[in-house]
């Protein structure tokens, strides 16, 4: 019999799309470039050139619950996070990445028209994931050197506005903010601020107590960067007692965590020490790079309390040394959107010491072969 394929009737898929959806920007995946390079050293997406801990790859490789659901709730992942950060485990909400956390947050308070802000250059997700949720992204930009402006997003700060994120330190620039502006921030919005930590085992430094002070403020964070857990997608929240309950509506029931990749962080949590050295080594690796990056001439890494740098290279668009640097096998990253002001920066994730000796060899071939 010939396939028919139904007309519909008046059928418009265009028209089934949210138009919240519709109109939401991409966001920017880059691909590898063709053909692809023998070398691959990957330092664009700011994980861990170490992997997980001992303790948890024992426990990926003895995990044995693959036909059964995760616990209701993802309750022991949640105790063993809330333990962690130092929160009670009913206030942690977890997710599949902090990605998928800060979507649990859009659920739980967006609507079409509400307003969030963010201080660009930023995290490239807020805006599309929220601006999906119907949400009017409204870019405070930083002030200059990267600093948080208090004063400006106050001013923003509208009766449509809901959600003020902070990232700290922040993404792309590995930048940490005053602590007065960010507890500024928090204390005078008349929304909740949340401050996304993902990096801030590098940088050591945490805003839970801000949590004590004022009721609107919570925290995010990853088990990616430091635990070494990206390909597992664990993230976590710290909410306010009063968002909780509905957050913990709009969270899945089994949280999107998988039962293999809960039991991994469980068992990372119980592998600090370990972990701590990690972050010291990849702290220290992370200096050693920079000054490395300073002695070719007219680059300049800013500073980091990441586990990544964002560099300025003595050129207006920095654009074609990254591709050439994906050409040789080395990739990082670039923000090419011109408002972002980061044309002539490139941002490299810290690796191996022997990963970072190639990039800076690289990139001091490819300047070099420029400037001939
Ligand atoms: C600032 C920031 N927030 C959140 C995330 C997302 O982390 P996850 O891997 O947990 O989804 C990242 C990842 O790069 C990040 O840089």
């Amino acid at each position: 019999m010939a396939s028919t394929i139904l007309s519909g009737r008046g059928y418009d898929a265009e028209r089934m799309i949210k138009p919240a959806v519709r109109s939401m920007p991409a966001y920017q995946r880059e691909e590898a470039p063709a053909p692809r390079p023998t070398r691959e050293i990957r330092l664009d997406w700011n994980e861990s050139a170490y992997g997980p801990s001992p303790k948890a790859r024992a426990a990926i490789a003895a995990f044995d619950g693959f036909h059964r659901y995760p616990p209701i709730d993802a309750a022991p992942l949640r105790e063993a996070l809330g333990h962690y950060i130092g929160a009670p485990a009913e206030t942690v909400i977890c997710g599949a990445g902090l990605d998928d956390v800060l979507n649990t947050l859009a659920m739980t308070l967006l609507e079409p028209g509400d307003r969030v802000l963010i201080s660009e250059p930023t995290f490239g997700v807020y805006r599309p994931l929220f601006s999906g949720h119907g949400a009017e992204v409204v870019d405070v930009p930083l002030a200059p050197g990267w600093a948080l402006d208090p004063e400006a997003l106050l001013s923003a700060a509208d009766d449509r506005t809901k959600l003020i994120v902070v990232c700290n330190p922040n993404n792309p620039t590995g930048t940490l903010f005053d602590p007065a502006a960010v507890e500024r921030v928090c204390a005078e919005a008349p929304c909740i601020v949340a401050i996304d930590e993902a990096y801030a085992e590098f940088a050591g430094v945490a805003h839970l107590p801000l949590m004590d002070r004022y009721p609107n403020v919570m925290i995010l964070r990853t088990m990616s960067k430091f635990a070494g857990l990206a390909g597992m997608r664990i993230g976590y929240g710290v909410f306010p007692e009063s968002l909780v309950g509905y957050a913990l509506r709009v969270m899945p029931a089994f949280a999107n965590v998988g039962a293999a990749a809960a039991a991994a962080a469980i068992a990372s949590l119980d592998d600090l020490p370990y972990l701590d050295g990690v972050i010291a080594r990849i702290v220290t690796d992370r200096e050693e790079l920079a000054s490395r990056l300073r002695e070719i001439p007219g680059v300049e890494p800013v500073e980091s309390a990441t586990n990544f740098l964002l560099v300025r290279l003595p050129v207006d668009n920095a654009g074609p040394i990254v591709a050439e640097l994906g050409r040789r096998g080395v990739f990082v990253r670039h923000f090419g959107r011109p408002d972002l002001g980061l044309r002539p920066y490139l941002r490299v994730s810290v690796g191996t010491p022997e990963e970072n000796a190639i990039f800076a060899a690289e990139l001091e071939a490819i300047l070099g072969e420029a400037a001939a």
